[in-house]
């Protein structure tokens, strides 16, 4: 408690010696020096407790818990992986219902554009099926069971046919899960990564049907430099991807409206929006990597959480600022920095600029 005062307390000196400076510049200051009196922030509860306890915690369902926003001490983008805890690889938590409903909305009503699958994926988006139905059940019993080939989902009153004969198995894994999920596979000819099917119902800023089948680099084409600074390096994670080496990884945006589903910029070209702080809204991905074992494939899941700005706790705001103030200029356009970019300052300057 001691520390997190004498965060404030220098918050508010620099605050203070910055009146009359831009709110950018305010930022550039907390950035290089206010950080280092962060207090330590807590690590994912799962990942740091010691085996004992690990085991009573996994009895307990609904409780993985995304960590806290955390300042990054480097501006370089990287690939920024972290080794999975398997008994989290699926999450089941208190928005399932409300987003459920969701994902149940866009399969009813946009279903070529949340699902695409294609020939040649069929055995792997079996594959997927059949690890996230064993996981559901394993993981969380009281929520999932399976009687014959059906599994049924308690929390939404929904039974599914799950074996061989289950006509679509990629949607029926997304109608269970929390996850989107997308399927690589690895092109011979090219030797580059394909991206062959995909339910995502929650894509953020970007069309399923214009970038299945295409490779990494098409997929993060609107990315500033990710093919000279990722591209080489992500291939080469996937080709010595195990089973056994799953891996996760978080992004970050930040959107002037919460809605889940967002499949192109916020603002088409050559029209303006007007974004006030009250409707900004941290949008965040937990993605996962992983090989399925029995057809090679490579499986990415992804996982997204959207949180008001404004119901940030103070530590979690300084590590945004922090974050957002080391973007380099080209990943801040990218970000959608001129549609929220002024809120955004306005809200630094409403919480911590007086
Ligand atoms: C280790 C592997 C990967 C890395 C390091 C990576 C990195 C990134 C980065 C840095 C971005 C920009 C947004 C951000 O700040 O996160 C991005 C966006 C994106 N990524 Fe990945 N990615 C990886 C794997 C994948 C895979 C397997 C897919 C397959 C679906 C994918 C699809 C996308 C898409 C569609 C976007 C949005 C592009 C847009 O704005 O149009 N990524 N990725």
């Amino acid at each position: 408690m001691a520390s997190l005062g004498l965060l404030f307390i220098l918050i508010c000196l620099v605050a203070a010696l910055s009146r009359g400076k831009n709110v950018r510049e305010k930022i550039e200051q907390w950035k290089t020096w206010a950080i280092s009196r962060l207090p330590h922030l807590p690590a994912d509860p799962v990942t740091s407790s010691s085996p004992a306890e690990k085991t009573q915690k996994e009895e307990e369902n609904l409780r993985y818990a995304l960590p806290p926003l955390q300042p990054k001490t480097s501006s370089r983008t990287s690939m920024g992986l972290k080794r999975l805890e398997k008994s989290n690889w699926l999450t089941v938590d208190a928005h399932y219902t409300s987003e459920h409903q969701v994902r149940n909305y866009l399969l009813r009503t946009s279903h070529p554009n949340v699902i695409q699958c294609l020939p040649g994926s069929e055995a792997a988006c079996h594959e997927v099926l059949s690890i996230a139905v064993d996981f559901l059940i394993t993981r969380f019993p009281d929520q999932f069971t399976m009687e014959g080939e059906s599994i049924t989902n308690h929390i939404a009153n929904e039974s599914f046919l799950v074996g061989p004969d289950c006509p679509n198995p990629l949607e029926v894994a997304a109608r269970l899960a929390m996850e989107d999920f997308n399927i690589l596979m690895k092109n011979s000819e090219t030797g580059e990564y394909h991206l062959q099917a995909s339910a995502t119902l929650f894509p953020a800023g970007w069309k399923l049907q214009e970038r299945i089948g295409t490779t990494m680099v098409n997929l993060h084409g609107p990315v500033p430099s990710w093919k000279e600074k990722m591209g080489g390096a992500v291939n080469r994670y996937f080709d010595h991807l195990s089973a056994k080496t799953a891996m996760e990884r978080t992004n970050l945006f930040i959107q002037s409206d919460p809605h889940l589903f967002s499949d192109a910029p916020e603002v088409p070209a050559g029209q303006e929006k007007k974004t006030i702080p009250q409707d900004l809204q941290v949008r965040r991905e937990r993605q996962t990597f992983t090989r399925l074992e029995k057809t090679g494939a490579v499986l990415f899941t992804v996982r997204t959480y959207m949180q008001p700005v404004e119901e940030l706790g103070d530590e979690e705001a300084v590590a945004l600022i922090h974050q957002v103030g080391g973007w380099e200029e080209e990943i801040k356009v990218y970000k959608g920095w001129d549609v929220w970019g002024k809120a955004f300052e306005e809200w630094c300057e409403k919480r911590f600029g007086r």
